[in-house]
């Protein structure tokens, strides 16, 4: 079986990237390392059904030849974190719709099966607990570019659904809800990795706003087995389906959290979100999935808890510094 995975070398295509050559698949990655990392893929550098291609999704051309003779698509690739989507709006909202709609073209004539990583921003300030895949949008203003990664994703939804219904592309959508775990990082915006950092180096762990936001984070461990399933399920196709955890937290007491168990004596320093991400920032105040879809579907299930998550987190980097540190 042979697959593309745009953005291989990011957080969670390098996870599933893994995955794949572990399960007896043939990959081919591509990722033009903006935010990814060829060292994510150290694993699996050097094996003989893997192949990485530095180049970008805008490229047509390429992303047509790669996705020749693949049996499926999934499609990783796109601009992604708040810092990103803050300073290059446009150059994010060129990579999430034409890129992906090169993608979602270059998938349908091969005659490949597409997986659309999607996300939990399209429910926007939708702060239902327990948000359903065909609960509504509650979109903010297109003219706040912090919605803009929404607007795309939305975008790329609607797309992939017309290329379903109209030209019998079979394809589902994955909507991630914080995904996380080793190997995603802090620069671009992520809270945990972020969080963790700081603790380590005995720095005040920066929250945004109030800190009473609520959000549910979820292994990528628990997230790759279903990846994998979702795309070759029947019943899926077609659909959107959600992928996250409801254990919920606010993110002052995942600040709390963090400094217990990295026994750090980091205090905690609140920033507006002006300071931290500019004039028009919004932000919703809950974001908690209902997975029953993907239960019923896959069997998916969110078996780490958040204390896990951490702990994974923290011994990743604490590795990382001591091995830095060592140099
Ligand atoms: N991690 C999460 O919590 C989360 C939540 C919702 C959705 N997602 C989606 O999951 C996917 C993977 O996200 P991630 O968290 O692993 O982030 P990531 O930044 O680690 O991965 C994205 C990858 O895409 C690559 N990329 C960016 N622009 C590209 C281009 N033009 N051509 C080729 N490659 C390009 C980057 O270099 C990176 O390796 C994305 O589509 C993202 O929108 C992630």
């Amino acid at each position: 079986m042979k697959s593309l995975v745009t953005g291989a070398a990011g957080f969670i295509g390098s996870h599933l990237t893994e995955a794949l050559l572990a399960a007896g698949h043939e990959v081919v990655g591509l990722d033009d390392l903006s935010t990814g990392r060829a060292a994510n893929l150290a694993e699996v550098a050097g094996h003989p059904s893997f192949r990485l291609v530095e180049g970008s999704i805008l490229d047509r051309r390429l992303v047509s030849e790669l996705a020749q003779g693949a049996d499926r698509v999934f499609h990783l690739a796109a601009a992604v974190g708040s810092f990103v989507i803050r300073d290059r709006t446009l150059a994010a909202l060129r990579t999430n719709i034409h890129g992906t709609e090169n993608v979602v073209e270059a998938a349908c004539q091969a005659g490949a099966r597409l997986l659309l990583a999607s996300t939990s921003e399209i429910y926007g300030k939708n702060d239902k607990a327990g948000l359903r895949e065909d609960d509504d949008r509650v979109a903010g203003s297109p003219l706040r570019s912090r919605w803009s990664y929404a607007e795309a994703k939305a975008i790329d939804e609607s797309l992939v659904d017309a290329y379903v219904r109209e030209k019998g592309l079979r394809a589902v959508i994955a909507r991630f809800f914080n995904t996380v775990g080793p190997r995603q990082t802090g620069r671009y915006g992520m809270v945990i990795p972020r969080f963790v950092r700081q603790a380590l180096a005995g720095e005040p762990l920066t929250v945004f706003g109030t800190g009473e936001q609520v959000r549910c984070f979820c292994h990528v461990a628990d997230v790759i087995p279903a990846v994998v399933a979702l795309i070759d399920c029947e019943p899926a196709a077609g659909q959107a389906v959600n992928l996250g955890s409801s254990e919920q937290v606010s993110i002052c007491e995942l600040a709390h959290r963090v400094i217990a168990l990295t026994g750090s004596d980091s205090g905690i320093k609140r920033q507006t979100y002006l300071a931290a991400l500019g004039p028009g920032y919004e932000d919703m105040m809950r974001r908690v999935p209902d997975c029953s879809l993907a239960a019923g579907l896959v069997g998916f299930a969110a078996t780490r808890s958040l204390d896990d998550i951490l702990r994974s987190v923290i011994g990743e980097q604490a590795a990382l510094q001591g091995a830095a540190c060592a140099l």
